[in-house]
């Protein structure tokens, strides 16, 4: 099929494309390399397809441009462009959030609901739950699809506001979106301001791990290749029109738990700093996989050692290649003062040589011709003069 994904160059985006191509889809990405994190990372993501016969990348702003570009053609817009991040939701840059989660989907919903597209795939996020209090008999929470939407941040609101638009043009324009609650996605790829790459970052350079709060609270961590594998499902599934989704149910653990991990597979024990609990972050997450399950017959798999030593690997790559690009820059002598002087003889050159040129140009001898070129001519005169 023609498959359409945006956000294609950023982490969860980049794999679906590869996913999608190994399937035999045709696949355009469109994304316009946010400022959010660094273009050479995102370069790096789609490498492995840049060169594919059936990959064409589309660089543009989504809010900005007009859509008829990548719709056209498009058989099915898995949609994952947006501004990410939980705790950096808060304050002056909500704006990102407003124009590139909620404005932007509506946008392509708005612009694509006439296009008889088969599927709609819609990112969605655990953020959109909020703190939800665990029922009788439950250590903590397990959320289900079902259950009332109350964000604790900024982020999740607009990501909220996005799967209800999703909802509403299923329901009045009969468009088949499906939208996916991703939750915590980790992996080779990861971005840069989430957990599991800044604390490799550190154990790299030797340095305190920052940990939020007390390190207690719990995430489904999910493996990037799971959720890559469930969006490709979703492109093709009867079943999953109209229908909110879990994605989750990887391997549900306490942060330090996960830190514990890295450190047996790093073989490094770093120092941490304690911090207070951000803004937004909730104690708990852990999806209810039974829609999941049955829709897709399928859930993730990975267990998170197995996760996260694919991370740290690709991790030590990217670091190293990183910090051997810093040292060859700091190496690199800036030029610093100028030749003033052989600037000054350069251009008295240049400025008699254009006298030159114009007095020849205008039958006139010059210093030049006297004093060079006159030789030509007397022995070309010569030559002339024998041979008759
Ligand atoms: P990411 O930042 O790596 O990828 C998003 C990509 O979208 C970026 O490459 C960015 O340049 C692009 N983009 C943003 N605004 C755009 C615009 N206006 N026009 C064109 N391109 C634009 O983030 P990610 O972690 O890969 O997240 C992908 C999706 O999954 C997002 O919708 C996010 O909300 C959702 N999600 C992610 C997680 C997670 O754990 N990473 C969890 C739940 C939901
Ligand atoms: C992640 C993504 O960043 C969101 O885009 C996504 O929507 C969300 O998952 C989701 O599931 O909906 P988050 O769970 O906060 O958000 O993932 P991380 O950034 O990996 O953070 C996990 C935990 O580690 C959080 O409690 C956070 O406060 C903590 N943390 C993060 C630290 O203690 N130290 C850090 O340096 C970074």
């Amino acid at each position: 099929m023609k498959v359409l994904v945006t956000g294609a160059a950023g982490f969860i985006g980049s794999h679906v494309v590869e996913r999608l191509l190994k399937e035999g889809h045709e696949v355009t990405g469109v994304d316009c390399f946010e400022v959010y994190y660094s273009r050479s990372q995102k370069e790096k993501n789609l490498m492995p397809v840049l060169l594919h016969p059936k990959f064409k990348l589309v660089e543009d702003n989504l809010s900005t441009m007009a859509l008829i570009k990548v719709l056209k053609g498009a058989e099915v817009v898995v949609h994952l462009a947006a501004q990410p991040g939980v705790r950096g939701s808060w304050g002056s840059s909500f704006h990102r959030y407003i124009t590139n989660n909620i404005q932007v989907t509506q946008k392509l919903l708005e612009e694509s609901k006439s296009n008889k597209l088969k599927r709609f795939v819609y990112a969605s996020s655990s953020s959109v739950y909020g703190e939800i209090q665990p029922q009788p008999g439950e250590e903590i929470a397990v959320l289900n699809e079902e259950m009332m939407c109350k964000p604790r941040s900024p982020y999740g609101v607009t990501k909220l506001a996005a799967e209800n638009l999703c909802q509403l043009y299923h329901q009045e324009y009969k468009m088949p979106t499906v939208s996916l609650r991703f939750f915590s996605v980790y992996g080779p790829g990861q971005r840069p301001d989430m957990a599991f790459n800044r604390f490799c970052h550190s154990i790299l350079h030797d340095a305190a791990l920052t940990i939020y709060g007390d390190g207690k609270q719990i995430r489904d961590f999910t493996y990037v290749e799971d959720v890559a594998e469930i969006v490709t499902a979703a492109v093709t599934s009867e079943a999953a029109v109209g229908q909110v989704v879990n994605v989750g149910g990887g391997s549900p653990a306490a942060l330090m738990e996960a830190v514990t991990i890295l450190e047996e597979i790093s073989g490094k024990t770093c120092p941490k700093t304690f911090l207070e609990r951000q803004k937004g972050d909730v104690f708990s997450t852990r999806a209810d996989t039974t829609r999941l399950e049955k829709i897709f017959g399928i859930k993730p798999k990975t267990s998170l050692r197995e996760g996260l030593a694919r991370q740290w690997e690709w991790m030590r790559k990217f670091v190293q290649a990183e910090d051997d690009e810093q040292t060859i820059k700091a190496q690199v002598q800036p030029i610093t003062g100028v030749d003033e002087a052989g600037i000054a003889e350069v251009k008295a050159y240049e400025k008699a040589a254009k006298k030159a040129a114009r007095k020849a140009k205008a039958g006139k001898p010059t210093k030049a011709t006297l004093a060079g070129e006159s030789h030509d001519t007397a022995s070309e005169t010569q030559t002339t003069e024998s041979d008759g």
